[in-house]
C-alpha cells in the first residue's frame, strides 16, 4: 500500500457509498435468518454446505481477519480461537475447522456470533470514518478490501440460502425455510410469471471478440473476471429461454437418465451410483422449494441440475451448452440476453481456469478464486437467490460438474 499521498481531509462519495452498502449488506444477512428457528441454525445437511450461523460467523470473521485486525489500531479480535473455527479456506490465515463438521459447532452461540456482529460492524465504519485521513493509496485499497467483504457476503447470502434448502429437503416433514411474501420462492414465483413465452433462437456472427473485466473500469469486479481479452468464435445461435420444466420432462421420458450414450462417462457413473432420475428437488409432480413442496409449473425453468444433467439434456435435444465467450458476448450485445440474469445460473461448457494474464488479487485474499481454477465449469448470469445488486454480464460463477444444490439451470446453444 503506497504512502506518498497527501492525506484528504474529506470522504469520496465512493467511501461514503461504502458505509451505507455496509448497513444494508449486513442487514439483509440477519434478515435472512430472522423466521429460522434456533434449530436451524445449526443445520448442515452434506458437507458441501454450511450452517447458517456458521455463514454469519465466517463473513464476520472475514472483515475481522483481512480489515479490521491489520488495519484498525487498537483492534481487540474477539476471541482466537474463532478464526479457527470460521476459516474458509484461507491457508495463508491458518489451520482450520474441518468443514464437514461445521454443524458440529453449537457453541459459540448465535448471541455470540450477532454480538461479534455489532462489533466488527463498528469497527468498520470507523475504518470507514477515518479513510479521508490516511494516505489516498492506502485509503483507496482498504476501500477496496471492505468492497470485497461486501462482495462476499452477498455471496454468502446466496450460499445460505442454497444450503438452507439442502437440509431442509432431508427432513421428512417437508418444512418451509423462506416461506413469506418477501422470501426467494414468491419471487421466484412472480419472476416466472413473466417468463416470456418464445422459444426462438438468436443468431450471432461470432468473430473476433473481447470479453472479461475491462481494468480501465473502476467498477467492482472478482479478480477473475479480469484481464479483458480476444476470444475466436465461430458463428452460434443461442436459445432466447431457458429449458423449461416440461422440456426436462420430455427428456426423462424418452429414456434422459437411462441412455449411456447422451452422457458423458463421469456423468453416467454419477447417475448410476447416486440413482439420479431427475433435477434434485423434483418429487412427483412436485418441487421442494423454500416455501416447501409446491406444484411444478411447466413453463417455469428447469432448475437444481448438475452439469452432467444440463450436458445430457443439451445432446439429447441435439444442440450443446454455450461457452462462457458466447454467452458473454451475448448478454452484451446490443439485443441483449432474455433470461439473463435473477432465474438460474446458467451452466456453461467451459472450464474455469483462468483468463489469459490472470493475477490473483495480492495477499491472502488472492486465495479467493484463483486456487479452485481446476475441475469446474463456469456458470453465468445470476439467480432467484442472488442479491439483485449481485450480478454482471462479466460474472464468472463456478462448481464441480456433480454439484446440484445451487440454483442452476440451463440455456441451449448450436452452432
Ligand atoms: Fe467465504
Amino acid at each position: 500500500m503506497g504512502s506518498s499521498a497527501e492525506p484528504r481531509l474529506r470522504p469520496t462519495p465512493l467511501h461514503e457509498g461504502l458505509h451505507r452498502r455496509l448497513h444494508a449488506v449486513r442487514q439483509r444477512t440477519e434478515a435472512l435468518i430472522a423466521a429460522l428457528e434456533p434449530e436451524d441454525l445449526c443445520l448442515q445437511g452434506m458437507a458441501d454446505a454450511s450452517p447458517p450461523k456458521w455463514h454469519l460467523g465466517h463473513t464476520t470473521w472475514f472483515f475481522e481477519a483481512f480489515l479490521l485486525e491489520p488495519h484498525l489500531t487498537g483492534w481487540r479480535v474477539e476471541d482466537r480461537r474463532w478464526g479457527y473455527l470460521f476459516n474458509s479456506y484461507y491457508d495463508a490465515v491458518g489451520e482450520r475447522h474441518p468443514r464437514p463438521d461445521r454443524g458440529l459447532l453449537t457453541r459459540p452461540p448465535i448471541a455470540a456470533v450477532l454480538a461479534w456482529r455489532r462489533r466488527v460492524d463498528a469497527g468498520l465504519a470507523t475504518l470507514l470514518h477515518d479513510l479521508p485521513h490516511r494516505p489516498q493509496a492506502e485509503a483507496d485499497a482498504l476501500a477496496a478490501l471492505v468492497e470485497l467483504g461486501l462482495q462476499h457476503e452477498q455471496q454468502h447470502q446466496e450460499l445460505l440460502l442454497m444450503d438452507l434448502l439442502d437440509g431442509f429437503s432431508r427432513n421428512p416433514l417437508e418444512p418451509a425455510a423462506d416461506p413469506g411474501p418477501q422470501g426467494a420462492e414468491a419471487q421466484w414465483t412472480r419472476l416466472i410469471g413473466h417468463v416470456p413465452a418464445t422459444r426462438g433462437w438468436t443468431s450471432h456472427p461470432g468473430g473476433l471478440v473481447s470479453i472479461g473485466h475491462d481494468l480501465d473500469d473502476p467498477g467492482f469486479h472478482f479478480d477473475n473476471e479480469a484481464p479483458r481479452h480476444r476470444v475466436w468464435l465461430e458463428p452460434f445461435e443461442l436459445a432466447d429461454a431457458l429449458v423449461s420444466n416440461a422440456a426436462y420432462a420430455a427428456f426423462i421420458a424418452d429414456g434422459g437418465y437411462s441412455r449411456p450414450e447422451l452422457w458423458m462417462s463421469e456423468g453416467w457413473a454419477l447417475v448410476q451410483a447416486r440413482r439420479w432420475q431427475a433435477p434434485r428437488y423434483w418429487r412427483g409432480e412436485a418441487e421442494f422449494t423454500l416455501a416447501g413442496l409446491r406444484p411444478r409449473p411447466a413453463e417455469a425453468p428447469v432448475r437444481h441440475l448438475s452439469w452432467f444433467e444440463a450436458d445430457a439434456y443439451a445432446r439429447w435435444a441435439g444442440a450443446r451448452l454455450p461457452s462462457e465467450a458466447e454467452w458473454e458476448l451475448a448478454a452484451t450485445s446490443s439485443a441483449g440476453l432474455a433470461m439473463a440474469f435473477g432465474l438460474l445460473w446458467q451452466w456453461t461448457a467451459s472450464p474455469y481456469r483462468p483468463y489469459p494474464g490472470f493475477e490473483p488479487t495480492p495477499g491472502a485474499v488472492g486465495e479467493y478464486n484463483g486456487k479452485f481454477m481446476t475441475s469446474q465449469f463456469v456458470l453465468r448470469g445470476s439467480s432467484f437467490l442472488t442479491p439483485a445488486d449481485h450480478c454482471r454480464s462479466t460474472y464468472r460463477n463456478f462448481f464441480p460438474p456433480a454439484s446440484r444444490w445451487m440454483a442452476a439451470g440451463l440455456r441451449l446453444a448450436r452452432g
